[in-house]
């Protein structure tokens, strides 16, 4: 569960993802980080998220009842389309968890594990949502989609309160959470992109096809050729 107390905020830092990271140890399980500026932002496959003024960018740390990684990621993009639909925005999930509005992308999660000797000590959960800031042509934010600038802090406390609600509930049903977030996905099983059907899709990886050949992506990048 995430608590309004245990809000750290910072002007400008590195990454929250790399400083929950460092001070895991110090910081309670459910500790949200958040900073108006990251200068070393980091994306998913070791990409750079930039993250000027105006933007969401936290990060919330797991440390108890841990469950599998995925479900925090899952659960967080989950409540991301429900702030989201709340605002009138459709948006869905491109696999595996970049959350997407008319073909832009309009938040990121990035999930990373902390272990010790092969075991989960802690889970970090980073979400870049795009709120006011000024976004790279491929992305989107709230603001240019609904033509209003919004509250950061707002935008957080709704994050945590839904984020709260569908854990209770979710913890208890993991697996209709699979089925909510395959639900909400862009691309489908049996969709076909440049000629690769999706035979498989799992939080981890796709299987595709095209002619004879299978193959294991953990890219979509990889089909789209980006
Ligand atoms: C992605 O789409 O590749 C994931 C982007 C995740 C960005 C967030 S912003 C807050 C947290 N701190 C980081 O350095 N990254 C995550």
């Amino acid at each position: 569960m995430l608590e309004k107390s245990k809000l750290i905020c910072f002007d400008k830092i590195n990454s929250t993802n790399t400083y929950v990271k460092e001070n895991y140890k110090n910081l309670d399980s459910g500790t949200i980080v958040l900073a108006k500026v990251q200068t070393q932002g980091r994306g998913r496959l070791g990409r750079v998220w930039i993250s000027q003024e105006g933007g969401l960018w936290f990060s919330i740390l797991f440390k108890k009842n841990l469950k599998y990684p995925n479900f925090y990621t899952k659960l967080s993009a989950i409540t991301l389309l429900s702030i989201l639909k709340n605002l009138k925005i459709s948006a869905k999930i491109k696999w595996p968890n970049d959350i997407f509005f008319k073909g832009k992308k309009l938040s990121g999660i990035l999930t990373e594990i902390i272990s010790k000797n092969e075991k989960v000590q802690a889970i970090v959960v980073g979400i870049g949502l795009n709120v006011n800031n000024e976004t790279p042509p491929e992305g989107t934010s709230i603001s240019k989609v609904t033509g209003k600038k919004f509250e950061i802090n707002l935008i957080l406390e709704i994050f945590i309160n839904k984020f709260n609600i569908y854990y209770k509930f979710f913890r208890l049903f993991p697996f209709l959470l699979t089925i909510a977030w395959k639900k909400n996905l862009i691309f489908k099983r049996n969709d076909t992109i440049n000629g690769y059907k999706i035979k498989k899709i799992t939080s981890e990886y796709l299987i595709v096809q095209k002619n004879d050949l299978k193959k294991k992506i953990n890219s979509i990048h990889e089909l789209e050729g980006g």
